[in-house]
């Protein structure tokens, strides 16, 4: 057996829980024959016990590469700049790019393509829905992003992902009408409206959001056959109805699964020597 990474050492350090993306990357790394070694938020205090770029600095004397999942994403950008070593983000409260890999693979397992097909996200504009929006204007797909006021996407991303919609031949529709955003979609997708790290605003935005839950009425204006998304974590009964989410049209643990293949896609990239 030839494995692809020998002796490589990832260090995933985490300031947020994490189910999906802490074992996906720990299994992958190990399955391409590295080693992974996981740090959770007591153990760093990044930026708490000891400044970031001390972090960098001791963390790309030891290890190859560092998978981050951080609150700030200036921290991301700061163990980039001090490590001297790969940095990949695992979640910030800015993107989330190895999820939004894993959806456009979903989406391209489940529909033979990605260019031309429609995807609809539905509630905050956040992280997830920020990576998504990127990833499919880069590839072709026609992204329409429902949001209630206040809460949608920032305009430099919007802006980005008119670029690269242009360029790609998609289109790109912001709305605060879910309705208007999933008719005719092949994909459906929402994430919850709570974000780790805002807790307290929980009661305020599910008021807020109610009218953006993804349930069968709602799913029920997209193309016949069209498929539900989610990054998961759900909360069955807000953002999603467990009928939408447990029914024959979700691929959700396709998405989760998908997570494993594309970071090892990634980690091979990013971690084996170029000829
Ligand atoms: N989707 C996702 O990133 O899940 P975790 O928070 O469990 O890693
Ligand atoms: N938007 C969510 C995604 C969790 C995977 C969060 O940041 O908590």
């Amino acid at each position: 057996m030839r494995y692809l990474l020998p002796w490589r050492s990832v260090a995933l350090l985490f300031e947020k829980p994490s189910l999906r993306t802490r074992v996906s990357f720990e299994i992958a790394v190990t399955q391409l024959g590295g080693h992974c070694l996981y740090l959770s938020p007591q153990e760093v205090g990044l930026g708490v016990r000891e400044p970031v770029p001390d972090v960098a600095r001791v963390l790309g004397r030891y290890v190859d590469c560092v998978v981050a999942r951080v609150f700030e994403h200036a921290s991301l950008e700061t163990l980039a700049k001090w490590s001297g070593v790969s940095v990949i983000n695992a979640l910030s409260d800015w993107e989330h790019p190895c999820q939004a890999l894993a959806d456009v693979l979903t989406i391209r397992e489940n529909r033979g393509a990605t260019a031309g097909v429609h995807l609809a996200y539905v509630g905050d504009g956040n992280n997830v829905a920020r990576s998504l929006c990127i990833a499919a204007s880069t590839v072709g797909m026609h992204f329409a992003i429902a949001t209630p006021s206040g809460y949608g996407l920032d305009e430099g991303t919007v802006e980005m992902a008119r670029r690269l919609s242009d360029s790609s031949g998609a289109q790109l529709l912001v709305t605060e009408d879910p309705a208007e955003a999933v008719a005719g979609a092949d994909v459906v997708y929402t994430d919850t409206w709570t974000s780790m790290g805002q807790e307290e605003e929980a009661e305020f935005r599910r008021k807020a959001f109610g009218p953006y839950q993804v349930n069968d009425a709602l799913l029920g204006l997209a193309k016949p056959g069209a498929v539900f998304m989610h990054c998961l974590p759900a909360h069955h009964g807000e953002e999603v109805t467990t009928d939408v989410l447990n029914g024959p049209s979700s691929v959700v643990f396709d998405q989760a699964e998908n997570r494993l293949h594309v970071q090892k896609a990634i980690l091979a990239q990013i971690l084996i020597p170029a000829d």
